[in-house]
């Protein structure tokens, strides 16, 4: 997506959300560069055990997860964020020929092509600037590759998608990689609010300011007027949904002018900024299976925190 059709995204997404009842907005919209670069911290932090224990039990699965794909495979990453992860798949390999990553952020996509460029020197590396939700098409070159495609989406990234959303991509990412595909995705497990919540809302306040970034870009690209004192974040285990849910919340009745238009917040009264729904193996695949995928493996970590499943078509 160019600039300015982002720019008239983000706009007609923040009046709808803000304007709704209640008030919410996607997630996607958290990662300008400075959410990107907050998000990168976050999974640092001691309190966020997905990313630490996704990659080591990467690591220790990776043979395993890539057993009888065999030589020339295409690897497309969804939602690539810098990539962490994907050295750990693509090394494991034999041989990979092209590496696809698509991102909504320009950021992420050169940092993480340039970074896979020069540890790998003999892959083709296709970044796609996008959004992986609305993708009519993979690259070309990818389309008509002959070898095997491997899709690859880890982080539980899957988890922010409410479950229409969800069903729409893992339908689409069927389509796009066609029959004979792999889908390797990393879902996060349901656990004890005790883990969860401090994972959402950690001791340094990184998350935090991850949450309120997203007033700050709206003051900043939408011209509005936002207070970001007069708003906290909260994240909340909502049992009934398996999901956290980050929210802003408005510390007193106050009014704020969001690209022209006058937004009205009662104390207590949140943005739904976003939801990260924990799915246990069972209720992963069935929605996979919904969607035409079918089992080809599962991997938990020894304290089951996280998941990582295989699909196949
Ligand atoms: C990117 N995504 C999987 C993260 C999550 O855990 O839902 C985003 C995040 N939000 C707060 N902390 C991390």
């Amino acid at each position: 997506m160019n600039a300015p059709t982002l720019h008239g995204a983000f706009a007609r997404a923040a009046v709808a959300g803000l304007t709704s009842d209640p008030k919410a907005l996607s997630p996607k919209w958290l990662y300008d560069a400075r959410g990107a670069g907050l998000f990168e911290a976050i999974t640092d932090l001691p309190e966020y055990y997905p990313t630490r224990t996704e990659i080591a039990l990467l690591r220790a699965c990776a043979d395993e997860l890539v057993a009888g794909i065999g030589v020339d495979a295409a690897v497309v990453e969804f939602g690539a964020g810098s990539s962490l992860k994907t050295p750990i798949l693509l090394g494991a390999l034999e041989r990979p020929a092209i590496y696809a990553p698509i991102d909504i952020s320009e950021t992420y996509l050169e940092q993480s092509a340039g970074g896979i460029r020069a540890r790998f020197p003999d892959l083709t590396v296709r970044p796609v600037l996008g959004d992986f939700m609305r993708l009519a098409a993979l690259p070309q070159q990818v389309m008509a590759h002959e070898g095997p495609k491997v899709g690859f989406f880890p982080g539980s990234t899957i988890g922010n998608l409410d479950p229409d959303a969800m069903h729409a991509f893992l339908c689409s990412a069927r389509t796009l990689l066609g029959e004979g595909a792999r889908f390797i995705v990393g879902v996060d497990v349901p656990k004890s609010a005790d883990i969860l919540i401090p994972a959402y809302d950690d001791a340094q306040g990184v998350t935090a300011a991850f949450n309120l970034n997203l007033l700050q870009r709206m003051n900043t690209e939408l011209g509005a007027d936002f207070d970001l004192d007069a708003f906290r974040h909260e994240a909340r285990w909502n049992a009934a949904a398996s999901r956290v849910e980050m929210h802003l919340v408005s510390k007193l009745a106050q009014k704020v002018r969001v690209h022209g238009v006058t937004v009205a917040f009662q104390t207590g009264e949140s943005i739904h900024t976003e939801s990260s729904c924990k799915l246990s193996p069972e209720a992963f695949l069935a929605r996979a299976e919904k969607a035409g995928w079918r089992s080809g493996g599962l991997w938990r970590d020894p304290q089951n925190l996280f998941s990582i499943h295989r699909l196949i078509i």
